[in-house]
């Protein structure tokens, strides 16, 4: 099993062996030895259920910061809500009231609340806790815009070579007709997008957000684009909560999956891969009611 080195310490001087930490530790690192609880396995996820279980406070796990979490604009975060005690209409009521923002206020997102948001992503599960995401925030509209260019250059680039039908057809053959698919179903919106941009000084891409991060992962995850979404889905709803707009720009994370020139552009390294793309800003749109869905159906499985 993948995990930390086992960094966990247990007091036998407090441990009173109610069993607890035994029972909640996904990785069968701690075992009851007589009264007293022991580390006896080889590995650890380093999630730190023991400690936050152990009515002595007997444990200490090492992988674990405990101040990591500590917000600079946000305060009274520390005490944990057992489950049931959060207002679930409240939580509900955010989660319906995210939208994804397109016109923002020119006004920048100060420096300490986008950290924030990056310590309140990390509170994600992530597959075997490995945590190996990676954020990168752009605290400006510049260099949003730098972000833009990079994007901009690799779409006039697929575009002069989906308009080329040879290559469309070398594409079907060898390519699973990526670039045909493209012609056909964005390559227009994609076209029309730059022109605005570049005629009207319409930004299409970021809807004028003056700030953006961005989520990725160092390798050897595994399942990393699932880690970084779900931490991308924390930040949604906490910049919500903070009075700020969000919209995620898969346009980018495609562009800079085919062209690491753009994340070389911004500082981040090649091993890395980005999953998730979030502009960020003070919003400039006032709805009136939350967000609706269409229907859905869910398959209910029948135990007959
Ligand atoms: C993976 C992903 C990629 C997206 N990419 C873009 C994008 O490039 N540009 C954009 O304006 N919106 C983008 N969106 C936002 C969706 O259009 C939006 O979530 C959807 O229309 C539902 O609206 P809501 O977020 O307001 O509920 C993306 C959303 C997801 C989940
Ligand atoms: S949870 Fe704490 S007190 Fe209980 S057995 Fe584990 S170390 Fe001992």
């Amino acid at each position: 099993m993948e995990g930390f080195a086992v960094d966990t310490r247990i007091d036998p001087d407090k441990c009173i062996g109610c069993g607890e930490c035994v029972r909640v530790c996904p990785s069968q690192t701690i075992e009851m030895r007589g009264e007293i609880a022991m580390v006896t396995g080889e590995f650890s996820f380093g999630c730190g259920h023991c400690s936050a279980v152990c009515p002595a406070d007997a444990i200490t796990v090492g992988a674990i910061d405990t101040q990591a979490l500590q917000l600079a604009t946000v305060t009274d975060t520390e005490a944990y809500l057992a489950p049931g005690e959060f207002d679930t209409a409240a939580l509900v009521r955010l989660m319906r009231s995210r939208r994804s923002c397109r016109n923002y206020q020119q006004q920048p997102v100060a420096a300490e609340t986008l950290e924030d948001l990056v310590r309140i992503g990390t509170t994600a599960p992530s597959g075997t806790n490995n945590q190996l995401w990676t954020f990168t925030i752009l605290p400006e509209r510049s260099l949003v815009m730098k972000l833009a260019e990079g994007t901009l250059g690799f779409y006039q680039k697929l575009n002069r070579q989906a308009d080329n039908p040879a290559l469309r057809l070398l594409s079907r053959v060898f390519l699973k007709d990526v670039l045909g698919q493209y012609h056909r179903e964005y390559q227009e919106t994609v076209t029309e997008g730059i022109r605005t941009w570049q005629e009207d000084g319409i930004d299409r891409l970021f809807h004028g957000a003056t700030s953006a991060i961005l989520v990725g992962s160092r390798p050897g995850g595994s399942c990393p684009a699932e880690d970084a979404l779900l931490a991308s889905g924390q930040i949604l709803l906490a910049a919500h909560a903070m009075g700020l707009g969000t919209c995620l720009i898969g346009f980018v994370v495609e562009a800079m999956k085919h062209d690491r020139s753009i994340k070389r552009l911004i500082g981040i390294d090649d091993r890395e891969k980005i999953h998730a793309v979030i502009a960020i800003g003070h919003p400039n749109e006032n709805y009136q009611a939350p967000a609706g869905r269409r229907r859905i159906q869910p398959r209910i499985v029948s135990g007959d």
